[in-house]
């Protein structure tokens, strides 16, 4: 159903060696979490195959969606800079493929959240961060917890993020806070 071969090679000739091992990583790990909380595999790991597919664009290339797409330059110029590769991601991949809107979506919501997260989003968005060659304690309990209950992965996700932002006297991003806030609220 997906020509994964094509999105392979895509990926490899648009993002860099680093970045092509960290998707095909997260892709593996999206379709385990995929089987663990009973959703779609196949769709799991396109999906993380294909997340950064925008990461390593070029600065003209980003600038040609932005001005297709009227996408923010806000998200590009300013502190949060490394969003803007999720919104022209999930518009890459529907020109490209035609991926559906819960892969769309789930790309789109891969790096800040989205109060309106399905369950499929929050499998992508944490197989992002726990795929990782190079573990650490704080990774390490992520994924135990991303097993076990992915709203309480995500509140610790987002709680360290916070922490680190603010050393470096920044904020979390507003769409992260809002989820982050609704997901304590939820799980208190
Ligand atoms: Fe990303
Ligand atoms: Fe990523």
């Amino acid at each position: 159903m997906y020509n994964i071969e094509k999105m392979t090679n895509d990926l490899k000739n648009n993002v860099s060696s680093f970045r092509y091992n960290h998707s095909l990583m997260v892709a593996e790990e999206a379709k385990k979490l995929a089987k663990h909380y009973k959703l779609d595999k196949e769709k799991a790991y396109v999906t993380g195959l294909i997340h950064d597919i925008a990461k390593d664009f070029s600065y003209e290339e980003i600038d040609k969606w932005i001005k297709e797409y009227n996408l923010s330059k806000d998200l590009y110029l300013k502190i949060y800079k490394d969003i803007i590769h999720a919104d022209i991601g999930s518009i890459v991949v529907k020109k490209w493929y035609n991926l559906d809107n819960e892969i769309c979506n789930a790309i789109l919501y891969h790096t800040i959240g989205n109060i309106n997260m399905t369950k499929f989003d929050k499998i992508i968005f944490l197989a992002d961060k726990i795929a990782r060659k190079n573990s650490n304690e704080f990774i390490e309990e992520l994924k135990i917890l991303t097993y076990k209950n992915l709203d309480k992965a995500l509140i610790f996700y987002f709680n360290e993020q916070k922490e680190k932002l603010k050393e470096r006297n920044l904020e979390l991003h507003k769409n992260s806070l809002e989820l982050l806030k609704l997901l304590e609220k939820n799980n208190q």
